[in-house]
């Protein structure tokens, strides 16, 4: 398959590359990546050596039409990757995120129908998120199963929303091969460190303070990245178009059992003592309209005979394992400019 990843060099986009061409040898990739602060080309170092032949980097931005429509008219099937993904950041700045995941994913969506016509072989695999149905409370026995109404929060999720709502537009309008599919948090090697789990491990590593949003009672349901990255490929090649599927394996933890849990793991991988990485832990203002807690119903997924390989409590450790391995890696993504991101988001919190 000639495949068209956007987003390829952000942290699931580059998992999916990889995974992809060590998978499935008759497999080509054409990555279209803006390269902005997330999209990090180190993270395909060993592909642009090890898969010359069947892997391209292609520079561009998903809303310029000019750049996408002749990559679209080459491809045979889509996954959209390409978004900008950090709720704090969406905090500070929406338009970012409707120009990026709404009128890129339009984009997208318009040159795939004008080079595919109704080529019904072919797919456009939309990159959802569940954060796109809201949040339960804490007490609530229920996940969200696919129908599940829309009800997105913050100016992300909005975002996403909106895209994802156009993406299914394009089907029921225009017969576009269109699946979607709607992860819950992912967690894994090359996820950038504005994220929970790599700024908890980089901070703990590096003696700089925890910073928990509120009580740090929120709930997350996580997913390895490995495991979402087959699990896009397993819709990719057996899903049905028109479906939307929930990506997740049901590992629901609030945010302070990963912090401590991430803590005892990096005591043990440097011999320090956990209880002195512990007391970096500071309780800092909640994020403005922090959803409590998300919960996904996996069960479609299943029934089509997916099967996660990850644990949580083992994927996390691999992660921590990640983290300290790869110091040229963690040292380039928190430079210059992230050490700014990191003055403006958590000074004077
Ligand atoms: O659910 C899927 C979504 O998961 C994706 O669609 C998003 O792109 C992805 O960013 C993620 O969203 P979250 O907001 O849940 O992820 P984040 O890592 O930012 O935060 C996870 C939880 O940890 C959340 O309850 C906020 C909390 N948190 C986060 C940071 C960065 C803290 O307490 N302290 C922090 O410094």
């Amino acid at each position: 398959m000639k495949i068209l990843v956007s987003g390829g060099c952000g942290f699931i986009g580059s998992n999916f590359v990889k995974q992809t061409l060590a998978e499935h040898p008759g497999d080509e990739i054409v990555n279209l990546d803006l390269l902005t602060y997330a999209g990090n080309p180190d993270n395909l170092a060993e592909v642009e050596t090890d898969f010359a032949d069947r892997y391209r980097l292609v520079r561009g931005d998903v809303c310029a039409m000019q750049t996408v429509l002749p990559l679209m008219g080459e491809a045979e099937v889509v996954v959209h990757f390409a978004a900008e993904s950090h709720v704090d950041r969406s905090i500070k700045d929406a338009a970012t995120f409707v120009r990026t995941n709404v009128l890129g994913t339009q984009v997208m969506l318009e040159a795939a129908r004008q080079s595919w016509g109704d080529d019904a072989s072919r797919r456009f695999v939309y990159v959802s998120t569940d954060e796109v149905y809201g949040a339960l409370p804490l007490d609530d026995p229920r996940s969200f199963a696919e129908d599940w109404p829309l009800d997105p929060r913050s100016p992300y999720s909005a975002s996403k929303a909106g895209a994802d709502l156009l993406a299914q537009a394009f089907y029921h309008t225009h017969g576009l091969p269109v699946i979607v599919t709607r992860s819950c948090n992912n967690y894994g090697p090359n996820q950038f460190p504005e994220k929970l789990i790599p700024l908890m491990i980089l901070n703990a590593v590096s003696g700089r303070e925890l910073p928990i949003y509120g009580d740090g009672l929120y709930v997350r349901d996580w997913i390895h990245v490995e495991d979402v990255c087959r699990a896009t490929d397993f819709v990719l090649r057996q899903g049905e178009t028109g479906q939307v599927y929930n990506l997740g394996t049901g590992a629901q933890r609030a945010n302070l059992d990963v912090i401590h849990q991430l803590i005892a793991l990096v005591a043990d991988r440097l011999g320090r003592d956990a209880s002195e990485i512990g007391r970096l832990i500071r309780h800092v203002a909640d994020r403005p309209g922090h959803d409590r807690r998300y919960a996904i119903d996996n069960s479609k997924l299943l029934s089509l005979g997916f099967e996660p390989r990850w644990n949580f409590e083992e994927g996390l450790r691999h992660t921590v394992d990640w983290y300290l391995d790869n110091p040229v890696w963690c040292e380039r993504a928190t430079s210059a400019s992230y050490q700014e991101y990191y003055r403006r988001m958590y000074e004077n919190r």
